[in-house]
């Protein structure tokens, strides 16, 4: 580990997606966070990868500019370049690593790498820029919940992650995502079916829960299985879906919850560990952080759930992992290109 006494301002960027982020970090301190969301995508029903990479084009200049101007750091001040590179889509993320890798070499400061995943789960060790928030102590466990991955994770430590299981098949903001599409909503869709779900009976309907191995979880039958519902309700009744909105929301809603927090109690018995932390996108589902705090109370987990502005992207969770990368000298090396898929 790096001990340097010294303060370090951590620029962080983040492309991975449809928000183009930037932040500025005095270590783990945030100083600025600036998102800047792509609403073009909500016309399409998803993100368009190749308006995605050519939006971030336009926004990447002006959001790094905000970020400097509200951390109050001039470019000069900047001690390590921290971006994302991967797993996204690749256009994406070729605009932010090419982006950071420019900057890194035209300020010859050092760059890291940042991998998107842990940098969700590490969103929790984020700081505000006054006073203290309390982090989890290791190892904890923590389900991350987003568009692109549904994961178990044991966490070791900062740096040392282990993944207990995962999705199969869709994710589950995916399953969130498509299935708003079938109840005729728009993109993204998650967001959407909170809010219905809210005035709905989650008891109303009820869809199959997939079986699924050990600590892997699977969502696309349950999509399939809410298609098939709607369709065969709306051949009988043209206005199903209008009349029972809000009641498809809170009963399929209800499902995917259930599937989560079966397997996040599981992993919890199994190993033992009683600190818990979720993360990403889908974690900003309200239903899902009101169960999750009266299982916490029932069980005596010791929760973290995290803000809702460091949910979904963001490059605050990016400058965050760049302080302890920096702080372990794990530098980057310009050559390495993005990568669309991986885990952690
Ligand atoms: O982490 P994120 O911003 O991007 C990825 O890395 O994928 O997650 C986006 C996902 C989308 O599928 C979106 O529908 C979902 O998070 N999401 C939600 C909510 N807010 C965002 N899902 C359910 N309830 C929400 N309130
Ligand atoms: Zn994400």
């Amino acid at each position: 580990m790096n001990n340097k006494a010294e303060e370090v301002i951590v620029l962080g960027i983040e492309s991975s997606c449809d928000d183009t982020s930037c932040a500025v970090f005095r270590n783990d301190k945030r100083l600025s966070n600036v998102v800047c969301t792509q609403k073009i995508h909500e016309n399409y029903g998803g993100v368009v990868p190749e308006l995605a990479s050519r939006i971030h084009l336009q926004n990447i200049i002006p959001t790094v500019s905000a970020a400097l101007q509200e951390a109050d750091v001039k470019l000069s001040e900047i001690d390590v370049i921290a971006y994302t590179r991967g797993p996204g889509l690749i256009g994406s993320l070729l605009v932010g690593s090419s982006f950071a890798k420019s900057l890194s070499l035209a300020l010859k400061k050092p760059l890291v790498e940042v991998n998107h995943m842990q940098a969700h789960i590490l969103a929790h060790f984020i700081q505000p820029k006054i006073g203290i928030k309390k982090v989890p102590e290791f190892p904890f466990l923590c389900l991350t919940v987003s568009g692109g991955h549904t994961q178990l994770v044991k966490v070791i430590s900062a740096l040392q992650f282990e993944i207990l299981g995962e999705t199969i098949d869709d994710a589950v903001g995916e399953a969130f995502d498509k299935g708003a599409k079938i109840i005729g909503l728009s993109y993204p869709g998650g967001p959407l079916i909170d809010k219905y779900a809210k005035n709905g009976n989650p008891n109303a309907f009820q869809f199959a829960k997939p079986k699924t191995e050990g600590l892997n979880f699977s969502f696309s039958g349950l999509k399939t299985s809410l298609l098939y519902f709607v369709k065969e309700k709306q051949s009988l009744n043209k206005e199903f879906v209008n009349e029972f909105k809000n009641d498809l929301c809170a009963s399929y809603q209800k499902t995917i919850l259930q599937i989560l927090l079966e397997k996040l109690i599981t992993a919890s018995i199994q190993t033992g560990i009683h600190r818990i932390a979720i993360a990403g996108g889908v974690s900003a589902n309200s239903e899902l952080r009101k169960q999750l705090v009266s299982e916490a109370n029932n069980r005596s987990w010791d929760l973290f759930i995290p803000e809702i502005d460091y949910c979904t992207d963001n490059a605050a969770m990016i400058a965050v992992v760049g302080h302890f990368l920096y702080r372990n000298n794990q530098f980057s090396d310009l050559k390495v290109p993005p990568f669309a898929r991986n885990t952690i």
